[in-house]
């Protein structure tokens, strides 16, 4: 039998092969013409994992199926469970891609292709991880569950729905919780996220006149709700980065001066950090850092913008309507359900005369932070420390995955959040990729991070 060292050098081709055939799939959840995608992704991850000698298989929901995975048991070692998502971000805007969107292209020691890092990518390090040492050992060194959902970027209904239920909690149950979906600090800095921002969607749509009116004839005598809706969304945040809605603040925590060394360790460098996006100045609460700003304080964000004529040339209109979607982060303690209150007081106090809103809630969940005492976490850090020869930081991230937060709560287990991609890897944006070699490095941290998740508890 190959070592686990030869093994995962001997199979680096079939692994950029199978992670090459999930790429293709275009999993695009929050797109319905993508559904056929979904679930062919699905499939094709519980045949995967079929074919290692799990039990594997689809959980339907009303929505987009979950992808279930056992090993064979490991008798008198913990349990782990492994989530992932397997559904992807839209490619939008498609012309700004260098190439085909869902043909894996590499160049310069990248793999360019949506879903290449978040989250195709890093789940399958897992799945990867599982296998070598399943050839390499004949056994795992734990007991190993997959949970694999296709709504992540959408909001996790159907899985938040499943936890709900005493039954799937059981089949879900483990001593601690893997998720590979946030990023290390760099290159050869591995990391350990123990914060998360939340996050609460809304969509805002304001009406005017019954059809879209000649500027001239009635313009200066009629409300635009273009405008309306300018004038309202620029109320909501100052220019010092400060949410201006009533409350907005009330359940926000102080950032403790530990807390603050804490993430003042993690490397970042400002001018660089804007360089690589083009920009030559940040934005936010000047008394607090860019990383604080991002990982550990709130924020409030335009996603898109709709109204009037978008097409070539101009067309001298006032539209008869204009929405917004838009975002807040938020920190712990801050609740969803009460920013929603406040934020439609806030607006209902705004309206113009003339003009109907519509304020649809789309999601949200609160933010997270865990204690970082658990034998798991210790056991985790040392697995990354063994591959990447540095120990992890730990790390606050600005990012959200609503549904970890419930999975940990509801299964009451340990949370491990070992991200093995980086913040340039451009998730979400046009040309995403992930290097070959954090994919590789991915997987042999996986297998370092199982093998040591299995040691705790023993004597
Ligand atoms: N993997 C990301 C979240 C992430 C990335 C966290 C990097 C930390 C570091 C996840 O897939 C994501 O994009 N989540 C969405 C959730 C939203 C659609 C409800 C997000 O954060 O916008
Ligand atoms: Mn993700
Ligand atoms: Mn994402």
């Amino acid at each position: 039998m190959a070592s686990l060292q030869e093994y995962l050098r001997e199979n680096r081709q079939a692994f950029l092969e199978k992670w090459f055939e999930a790429l293709r799939i275009p999993s695009v959840s929050a797109e319905s013409e993508h559904k056929p995608d979904i679930r062919r992704m699905a499939d094709w991850l519980a045949g995967t994992l079929g074919g290692i000698g799990f039990d594997a298989r689809l959980i339907e929901t009303e929505t987009n199926p979950l992808v279930f995975a056992r090993s064979p048991e490991v008798p008198g070692k913990p349990t782990v469970l492994i989530y992932g998502h397997y559904d992807v971000q839209p490619v939008d805007p498609v012309g700004q891609w260098r190439t085909p969107p869902f043909e894996p292209t590499i160049a310069d020691g990248k793999v360019f292709c949506r879903g290449a890092d978040d989250d195709k990518g890093q789940s399958l390090t897992h799945v990867f991880a599982v296998m070598s040492l399943l050839a390499a050992g004949g056994r795992l060194p734990l007991n190993v569950k997959f949970i694999l959902e296709g709504e992540e970027e959408i909001g996790s209904t159907a899985l938040s729905a499943f936890l709900e239920k005493a039954e799937n909690r059981d089949l879900l149950r483990a001593d601690v919780i893997l998720v590979s979906d946030t990023d290390k600090p760099g290159a050869d800095q591995p990391g350990i996220t123990y914060g998360l921002r939340g996050v609460v969607g809304y969509e805002l749509t304001l009406t005017g006149p019954n059809r879209d009116l000649h500027s001239g004839l009635y313009g200066g005598s009629v409300r635009n709700p273009a405008q309306a809706l300018c004038a309202m969304l620029s109320d909501v945040l100052g220019s010092d980065g400060k949410i201006q809605i009533p409350g907005f603040y009330d359940d926000v925590l102080p950032l403790s001066e530990t807390e603050r060394a804490e993430l003042a360790k993690r490397p970042f460098d400002e001018a660089e950090a804007l360089e690589a996006i083009g920009l030559d100045a940040s934005f936010g609460e000047s008394e607090y850092t860019v990383v604080e700003r991002r990982g550990a304080r709130p924020s409030f964000d335009i996603n898109g913008l709709t109204s009037g004529y978008q097409g070539e040339g101009g067309k001298t209109i006032i539209p008869a309507q204009a929405s917004a979607k838009f975002t807040f982060r938020l920190v712990p303690n801050q609740e969803p359900e009460k920013i929603t209150r406040a934020l439609e007081e806030f607006f209902r106090a705004r309206l113009p005369e003339g003009i109907r809103m519509n304020l649809e809630f789309q999601h949200g969940a609160g933010g997270m932070v865990i204690p970082l005492e658990s034998p798991y976490i210790q056991a985790a850090a040392r697995g990354l420390a063994s591959v990447y020869g540095k120990a992890p930081l730990f790390l606050r991230d600005g990012g959200s995955i609503p549904i970890v937060t419930k999975v940990k709560d509801r299964l009451g287990a340990d949370l491990i959040l070992a991200g093995f991609g980086l913040e340039e890897d451009g998730i979400h944006s046009p040309n995403e990729f992930f290097t070959l070699r954090d994919f590789f490095l991915g997987i042999e941290a996986s297998a370092a991070i199982l093998t040591e998740l299995g040691t705790v508890g023993d004597k």
